[in-house]
Formats: C-alpha cells, sequence, structure tokens
C-alpha cells in the first residue's frame, strides 16, 4: 500500500485532516507535515516539506490542501522531479496520473466539496501511470530546470 504525505495550510488543514482519516481507512499509510492550526501560515513552506519527503522516497505521493489549490501547485512544481497538478474533478485526477504521472495532488478547500475531494483523491491514488509516449514527454520537463 503506498505511503502519502499531506501538507495544508491554514485554508486546507480542515481538509487534509479528514482525507487522512479517509486514506487511513483506506490502508494507505499517512504522514502528516501541518499546518495542524487556523493560524496564518505561508504556503510555500508545507509544499516544500511534502516535497522533499516525496522526492527522498520516504512518501510514494503527496497531497496538498490550501484555499485554491493554486498556490500549492505553483510552490511545489519548482522542486526537482515533482509533478503537481490542482484538480477539481475526479477526471482530471485519473489524467494527470494516466497521462502526467503526477506524483503530488493539490486541493483547494474554498473551491471544491469534502465529498468532492474523497472522490478525487481516490481516483489519483488509484490510478497508475501509462507510460509508453508519455514517457519521454515526463523526461523533457526535468531539463526545464
Ligand atoms: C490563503 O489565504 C490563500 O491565499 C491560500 O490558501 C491559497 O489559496 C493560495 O493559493
Amino acid at each position: 500500500m503506498k505511503t502519502i504525505v499531506f501538507g495544508a495550510d491554514h485554508a486546507g488543514y480542515l481538509l487534509k485532516d479528514q482525507l487522512i482519516e479517509t486514506c487511513r481507512s483506506l490502508g494507505y499509510s499517512c504522514l502528516d507535515e501541518g499546518t495542524n492550526s487556523g493560524e496564518s501560515v505561508d504556503y510555500p513552506v508545507f509544499a516544500a516539506r511534502v516535497c522533499e519527503t516525496v522526492r527522498n522516497g520516504k512518501a510514494d505521493c503527496g497531497i496538498l490542501v490550501c484555499g485554491t489549490g493554486i498556490g500549492m501547485s505553483i510552490a511545489a512544481n519548482r522542486h526537482l522531479g515533482i509533478r503537481a497538478a490542482v484538480c477539481s474533478d475526479p477526471v482530471a485526477a485519473k489524467y494527470t496520473r494516466l497521462h502526467n504521472d503526477a506524483n503530488v495532488l493539490c486541493l483547494g478547500a474554498r473551491m471544491i466539496g469534502s465529498l468532492a475531494a474523497e472522490e478525487i483523491v481516490r481516483a489519483f491514488l488509484e490510478t497508475e501511470f501509462m507510460g509508453g509516449k508519455h514517457q519521454k514527454r515526463i523526461e523533457m520537463l526535468e531539463t526545464f530546470h
């Protein structure tokens, strides 16, 4: 079973906590990099913690939650080897795994409901990368760092 590392800012921590509980009940091993309260924090800090955990192999993938998911995705994509996608529906989550081999999912807690978030997370975690012609494209991304 996959290990997932979670991170959030103050706008996303409640949804993050809910998703950790759901993922644990599904049998996933979950790491929590915070934040753990509504006190205002800076999303790039938590994106960096999650990305580092994915990069060093302590987690298979990461899930980041902020207000829109956008700040987290911009921050996460600055990290070498990270392919982060902000998704607001399960179809996008499925295809970012199939075609982009995304290793970080970003969610906007102020944009989507908690039920939608759970379906997006399940689609992301249950879909494997297709490989094939998409492999070369993934490798091209690293050349822009
Ligand atoms: C915090 O107010 C908000 O800016 C943040 O959660 C996120 O939406 C940034 O992209």
